[in-house]
């Protein structure tokens, strides 16, 4: 059973139930619950859609917003949402509200396994005991472990299936029982981490790792911008260099960081560790310079239009690709955003398209009507800003464009990161080109 049918919910229940197992997914909100049992999913996730339809079919994925199921259900997977306050501090309204469900339905020899990312000791210190309100005691009665949810959206499918699980329970016989769980469920590795707290901590240390290397690509792309030298040859060439166990791991620059783990999860470690009495100042820096990224890309985009002799309430600029990375859908805390506001407010008028992602979300996201089409958001347009770097825009064909658009028109790049022969096919065809320290 899957407690919290969201994004890691649904995912892992498809997953599982792929590989043979009987699958409940079990969400408070009806009408996910609904769309589950009818086989729709509306999740902007590459693939997601038709398995759910097709194992909803199968009756392998069923769906419910009672725990009843808990009483039947070998596994309990909780993933439900694990938001932050403004100071940091987790919000664990939605699991403790999934714990008290739970408790009284555990069964001797259940196992529980905690997916949401938390902060360290949280599953030692609230979960267990709110599980143990139902009689039973964990680690003697029933298995309790921690095993962070690590995927990537957009390329969610591969990873659940592949991912090498982090395995940290409140004792050896959770742990045990987890990592048997894994193996046998799902085919994949297992990493076993001495407890529960080190896996929490995993998971908070990997995000964290991933905002501080981006800012460090989004201030080395800012360097190399005034120096006239392409960040992507800079990184390219120093990624060559092997460094410890592996080699250096430069990632790449972008229009900020958005998306639900890695706005928050390093805040989540930061104020814990604030609690703790340790002071994180490599998340609060990184933060900062993320958080910058939107507005600069702004500037940059203003100042290369002005420099074409471009004016606001000139041709609009079409955004293509609004969501918070390449190859999503998804538009939620997406970066896009505050570009087009900071765009919109220096006077540009902006129109915004994004093949993967739900016209509804968009419009609720960006305030405007989205482009139905490619063509309709470029038509006339003196800038193409590529800020998603979905597959097909790679494929684009730049020609075609040439004729839709307002000349002179200027390619920002935001994360497409065009190899250097594209961008000089985009010089032959007439078009100026900037990228993001490129
Ligand atoms: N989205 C990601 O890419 C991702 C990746 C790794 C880890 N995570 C972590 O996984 C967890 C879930 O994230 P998500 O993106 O799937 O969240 P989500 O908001 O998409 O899904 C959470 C689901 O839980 C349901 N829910 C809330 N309270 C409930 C309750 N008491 N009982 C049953 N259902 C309940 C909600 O209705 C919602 O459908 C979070 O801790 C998140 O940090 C997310």
């Amino acid at each position: 059973m899957v407690a919290g049918a969201g994004y890691v919910g649904t995912c892992l229940g498809v997953a599982l139930a792929e590989r043979g197992a009987e699958v409940v997914a079990v969400d408070s909100d009806p009408d996910t619950v609904e769309d589950l049992r009818a086989g729709r999913c509306r999740l902007p996730e590459p693939g997601l859609a038709p398995m759910v339809r097709r194992l909803a079919a199968t009756g392998r994925l069923t769906a419910s917003t009672s725990f009843d199921p808990v009483q039947v259900a070998d596994v309990v997977l909780v993933a439900v949402g694990t938001p932050i306050d403004p100071k940091g501090v987790l919000v664990a309204d939605q699991l403790v509200a999934a714990c008290q469900q739970i408790a009284p339905r555990l069964r001797p020899r259940h196992l529980v396994i905690l997916k949401s990312t938390v902060a360290p000791g949280t599953t030692r210190t609230l979960v267990a005991p709110l599980l143990e309100r139902g009689g039973l005691v964990h680690e003697r009665d029933f298995g309790l472990a921690v095993c962070p949810e690590r995927l990537a959206e957009g390329v969610a499918l591969t990873q659940v299936r592949t991912l090498p699980v982090v395995v940290g329970g409140c004792g050896p016989h959770s742990a045990s029982a987890a990592e048997r769980f894994w193996r046998d469920a799902l085919g994949v590795d297992v990493r076993r981490v001495p407890t529960a707290e080190a896996a929490e901590v995993v998971k908070l240390a990997t995000n964290w790792w991933i905002d501080v290397n981006v800012a460090i690509a989004n201030e080395l792309a800012r360097y190399c911008a005034v120096l006239d030298v392409d960040v992507l040859d800079v990184i390219d060439a120093a990624n060559t260099l092997p460094k410890g166990t592996s080699r250096v791991n430069l990632l790449v620059p972008g229009v900020g960081v958005g998306g639900s783990c890695l706005t928050k999860d390093p805040w989540m470690a930061w104020r814990d560790g604030r609690d703790r009495g340790v002071r994180l100042r490599t998340v609060e820096t990184a933060r900062a310079v993320n958080d910058d990224m939107p507005g600069h890309v702004a500037s940059v985009i203003v100042d290369e239009l002005l420099g074409l002799g471009r004016g606001p309430t000139d041709s609009p600029i079409a955004v293509l690709g609004a969501a918070f990375k390449s190859d999503t859908g998804d538009v939620r805390n997406t970066p896009v955003r505050d570009v087009v506001v900071a765009l919109r407010e220096n006077g540009f008028p902006v129109r915004v398209f994004d093949p993967l992602a739900d016209p509804a979300a968009l419009l609720d996201r960006f305030g405007i009507p989205p482009a139905a089409s490619l063509d309709e958001a470029v038509r006339g347009a003196g800038c193409l800003a590529f800020l998603a770097g979905h597959r097909e825009f790679q494929r684009l064909d730049f020609a075609a464009l040439a004729e839709l658009v307002d000349v002179p028109c200027l390619v920002f790049d935001g994360l497409l990161h065009l190899p250097p022969a594209r961008v000089r096919e985009l010089h032959q065809l007439g078009f100026a080109y900037r990228g993001i320290g490129r």
